[in-house]
């Protein structure tokens, strides 16, 4: 029976170190002490059955024994308890939760969306387009021919081995793409990225965003054209802003107009965004070209239109007080997280 006693003692010990969580070691101790079948357990309860001398010899061994495995056991819980409290898969649920930052939406994508709305009260539907067209769409439907010089002011993004396709330099380029396969009356927007090989500065990036805007029907009229102008500028910045209307010239517009607004980053007095002049182009427009109406397939005569092309990121810049257009795609959350 002593031997018995040891081999229980060693079994245990050996069983206790390889222990790594409370859970186990509960099983050992209902194992091996368990009052109903504990290993141990059963041995003493076998003492009675010995004679007298061999009780006082084994008993005197077997609680020793047990007097052992008690602080064997004692040392494992504090040794566990201290693993479990570092284990990171062990959590206090009634902790308070993390805070995770939340973003936000990007600026342009805020005056996006302010600005389709002001279209959308007065009518106008949204078309997404296309970034990647055809230099058709892009030039020749406009009537920019292939050696018309006014492709050197909107140059691209031609890309390999699709001749032809271009990336699109101006969101002028859905305008017969749409005026194809709807008929007027119309009143669309086209809010989008362009792109342009450009040497960049503070109000020049490669890529930038446009909001191309046409109205097509029967009797529209410069008139329209400007309230329309009038009724998104104040809308926009909630105040009166000066703007002055320019002759300018695109193939697609006849006649053609530069719609300037006053630089709000400097009150007029000029800086690096408007070069100095305190004016900042804003909205370049026009009355669509018959010649656009004619490769839309339109019938010669039957409709009148205007269009224009606002830059959506100089928009924002003078919304939001910016000074240089980089910033926006730049990645910096110190600007960002201003908005
Ligand atoms: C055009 O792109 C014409 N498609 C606009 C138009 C539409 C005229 C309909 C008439 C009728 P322009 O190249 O000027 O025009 O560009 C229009 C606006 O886009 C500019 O006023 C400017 O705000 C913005 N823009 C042009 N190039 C850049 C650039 N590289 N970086 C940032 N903004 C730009």
């Amino acid at each position: 029976m002593k031997e018995e006693l040891q081999k229980i003692k060693l079994e245990i010990s050996a069983a206790i170190s390889q222990v790594k969580d409370s859970v186990t070691l509960e099983q050992l101790k209902i194992k091996y002490l368990g009052r109903k079948d504990g290993k141990l357990t059963n041995v003493l309860k076998n003492l009675k059955d010995l004679s007298l001398d061999q009780k006082k010899d084994i008993g005197k061994l077997a609680n020793e024994i047990k007097v052992d495995i008690n602080s064997i056991l004692a040392e494992a819980k504090k040794r566990v308890e201290k693993n479990e409290a570092n284990n990171t898969d062990y959590f206090d649920v009634t902790l308070p939760g993390k805070k995770y930052p939340l973003g936000h939406l990007h600026p342009l994508t805020q005056i996006r969306l302010e600005v389709e709305e002001i279209f959308k009260s007065m009518g106008f539907e949204i078309h997404e387009g296309n970034e990647y067209v055809s230099e058709y769409y892009n030039f020749e439907s406009l009537n920019i021919p292939k050696d018309h010089p006014a492709r050197d002011m909107q140059d691209t993004f031609f890309v390999k081995d699709h001749p032809n396709m271009v990336m699109r330099a101006h969101t002028s380029a859905m305008q017969v793409k749409i005026m194809e396969k709807r008929k007027p009356p119309l009143k669309v927007i086209v809010p989008g990225r362009c792109f342009r090989n450009e040497a960049t500065d503070a109000s020049h990036e490669h890529t930038f965003h446009q909001i191309e805007g046409f109205v097509v029907g029967k009797n529209i009229s410069i008139g329209n054209l400007v309230w329309t102008q009038k009724k998104l500028l104040s809308a926009i910045f909630k105040k009166d802003v000066k703007v002055r209307l320019r002759p300018g010239y695109f193939p697609f517009v006849e006649p053609g107009f530069e719609l300037d607004c006053s630089c709000l980053i400097c009150s007029g007095k000029g800086c690096s965004v408007c070069k100095h002049r305190g004016w900042v182009e804003l909205i370049p427009c026009g009355m669509i070209n018959p010649k656009v109406f004619e490769y839309a397939g339109y019938k010669k005569g039957e409709y009148t239109g205007f269009a224009f092309g606002m830059g959506w990121s100089r928009l924002a810049m003078m919304k939001y007080g910016i000074n240089d257009i980089r910033l926006f795609m730049s990645g910096d959350l110190k600007f960002l997280e201003q908005f």
